[in-house]
C-alpha cells in the first residue's frame, strides 16, 4: 500500500498549506508526527473490493486521517495530555484555546475533503460518524468517576468514540468502489469489530504499555475517571472493597490509583481483557467471509491481528 499511502500523505501535506500566519506550523506539527495511518490503510484496502478509483479513495483516506487527528487534538485538550505521537500535543505546545480552534479547522477541512468523493452517501456516513464520536466522548465525560457502570456501557461508549470511525473507513472505501450491498455491509462490520478490538487494546496499553514506545502518556484513564475494561473487570472481582471505588470517591488520590494499577497488573485481568479483544478480532475476520480471497482480504486479516499485538 506504500504508493497509495504516499498519495494520502501528499494530500495531507496540501492541508497544511495556509496563508494564515501560524496555522501552517500548527498543522504541520500535528500532522507530521508518527501516526500509524491505520485508518487510511483500511479505507484504501476496502476500496479495492470493486472498481478501484484512486482519485476518490485518496481524498477519502486523507479526510478520515484528518478527522481522526482532529479528534486527537481535541482529546488531548480533554485529557490534558502533553505528548502524542512522540511529540508535544497542540495544547502543550500552544495552548488549550488554540488547540480547540485548530481541531475545529481540521474538522472543517476534513469535511471539505470528503466532498471530493462526490458521493452524498459517503458524506452522510461521514457526518453520522462524527456525531457518534462526539457523543461517545461526551458520554465518557459525563460518566467520569461513576463506578456504577457496567461493561455494556463501556462497549457502547467505545463503539461510538472509536469503532464508528473504523467502520466508516471500511464502509466508505467499499462505497467509493461501488461494491455490492453485501460487501459494503461485511466491510463495515469488519471495521466496527476491528475498532472495538483496537480500543480495548488501547485501554490495556494504558495500564501496561511503554510511554516511550506508545508516544503518549500511560496510566491516565483511571486518573481521568474513565472506566475501561481492565478497571471494570477489577470492580467485578472485588465488588465491595476495591481501589477504583476509593479513587473515584476521593478524586485524584494517588495511593488508590497506584493500588488499582498494581492489582490490575498483578492479576489475569489484562489477559482476560486481551481475550475479549481477540473475540472482536475473530468476529472481524469471520464477517469477511462473503468477500473473495484476495491479497487485500488477507491484508485486512493481518491488520486485525496487528491490532491485538501492537505495542504502540
Ligand atoms: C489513538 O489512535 C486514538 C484511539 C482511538 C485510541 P491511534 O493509536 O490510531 O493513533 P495514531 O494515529 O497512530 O497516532
Ligand atoms: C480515544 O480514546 C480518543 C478518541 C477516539 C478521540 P483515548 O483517550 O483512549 O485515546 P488516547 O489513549 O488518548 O490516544
Ligand atoms: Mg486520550
Ligand atoms: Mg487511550
Amino acid at each position: 500500500m506504500q504508493e497509495e499511502l504516499a498519495q494520502v500523505e501528499a494530500t495531507l501535506e496540501t492541508v497544511t498549506r495556509s496563508d494564515i500566519p501560524g496555522l501552517q506550523g500548527m498543522l504541520q506539527h500535528v500532522l507530521s508526527g508518527e501516526g500509524k495511518r491505520l485508518r487510511p490503510t483500511i479505507a484504501l484496502l476496502a476500496g479495492r473490493f470493486g472498481e478501484h478509483r484512486l482519485e476518490l479513495l485518496v481524498p477519502l483516506a486523507a479526510s478520515i486521517e484528518l478527522l481522526h487527528t482532529a479528534t486527537l487534538v481535541h482529546d488531548d485538550v480533554i485529557d490534558a495530555s502533553d505528548t502524542r505521537r512522540g511529540r508535544l500535543t497542540a495544547n502543550a505546545r500552544y495552548h488549550n484555546a488554540a488547540a480547540v480552534m485548530l481541531g475545529d479547522y481540521m474538522f472543517a477541512h476534513a469535511a471539505a475533503l470528503i466532498c471530493r468523493t462526490e458521493s452524498i452517501e459517503v458524506v452522510k456516513v461521514f457526518s453520522r460518524t462524527l456525531m457518534a464520536m462526539a457523543a461517545g466522548e461526551l458520554t465518557q465525560d459525563m460518566s467520569a468517576y461513576q463506578y456504577g457502570q457496567g461493561t455494556m456501557q463501556y462497549f457502547h461508549r467505545i463503539a461510538g468514540k472509536t469503532a464508528s470511525l473504523f467502520a466508516t473507513c471500511a464502509e466508505g472505501g467499499a462505497m467509493v468502489a461501488g461494491a455490492s450491498k453485501e460487501w459494503i455491509e461485511a466491510l463495515r462490520n469488519y471495521g466496527e469489530n476491528v475498532g472495538m478490538a483496537f480500543q480495548i487494546v488501547d485501554d490495556i496499553l494504558d495500564f501496561e504499555g511503554d510511554e516511550e514506545e506508545l508516544g503518549k502518556p500511560t496510566g491516565s484513564d483511571l486518573m481521568q475517571g474513565t472506566l475501561t475494561l481492565p478497571a471494570l473487570l477489577l470492580m467485578e472481582r472485588n465488588p465491595d472493597d476495591n481501589p477504583v471505588k476509593k479513587l473515584f470517591r476521593n478524586k485524584r488520590r494517588r495511593e488508590h490509583l497506584a493500588e488499582a494499577i498494581f492489582m490490575i497488573q498483578n492479576s489475569d485481568i489484562l489477559d482476560e481483557s486481551y481475550a475479549v479483544a481477540r473475540d472482536f478480532r475473530d468476529r472481524a475476520v469471520a464477517v469477511l467471509e462473503p468477500l473473495p480471497g484476495t491479497p487485500e482480504r488477507a491484508a485486512l486479516v493481518d491488520i486485525a491481528d496487528y491490532v491485538i499485538r501492537r505495542r504502540r
